[in-house]
């Protein structure tokens, strides 16, 4: 019994080791033109939802010394790669755990790389964790569930679009 328990948790443990979802990072020539909009709208408190290797926080972190900014990572190698490279910032730091655990309600930004099929899905489940007054900053992808809130579009040439909106 407890070695098929113990097989259980293994298997599950080796599950989360894959990552749940495809990482792909933020290309970095992009950084800059994300941080722009988090100095433009005022964004003090941001978290990145899936941060990755969390390249967006550590570039933001860097930039905006006074502003604070978390990311949520389900994939523990990732997690514990963003943990390590996050170690000697101050005002930024990564949590484990599937988003969907966490409040975002604390944030006044919220990044998304998220792709269109994820946001179809899930949408609701979206609306329900946002607040009135957030701002979403959505790399590459439009959240066509969330049109009405658009509230700009950065368009660069051989560079993804960034999509913004206020809740
Ligand atoms: C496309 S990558 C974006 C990484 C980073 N935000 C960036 O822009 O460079 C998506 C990330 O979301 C993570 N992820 C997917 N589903 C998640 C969930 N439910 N909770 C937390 N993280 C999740 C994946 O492990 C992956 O690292």
């Amino acid at each position: 019994m407890y070695y098929l328990i113990f097989a259980l948790l293994a298997l599950l443990f080796i599950k989360m080791l894959i990552l749940i979802a495809p990482f792909v990072p933020v290309h970095s020539k992009d950084l800059d033109r994300i941080a722009f909009f988090v100095e433009k709208y005022q964004i003090k408190n941001l978290a990145d939802l899936g941060s990755g290797n969390a390249r967006v926080i550590k570039f933001l972190a860097n930039k905006f010394p006074d502003k604070y900014f978390t990311g949520l990572e389900l994939a523990p190698t990732l997690f514990l790669y963003s943990k390590f490279r996050l170690n000697k910032i101050n005002n930024a730091k990564v949590k484990w755990g599937n988003v969907y655990f966490f409040d975002w309600t604390n944030y006044d930004g919220l990044f998304m790389f998220w792709r269109p099929q994820y946001f179809r899905r899930n949408i609701e489940k979206i609306l329900m964790k946002v607040r009135q007054g957030q701002y979403i900053i959505s790399y590459a992808f439009e959240i066509i569930e969330l049109k009405s809130k658009e509230i700009e579009v950065s368009k660069a040439e051989k560079s993804l679009p960034i999509f913004i909106y206020r809740i």
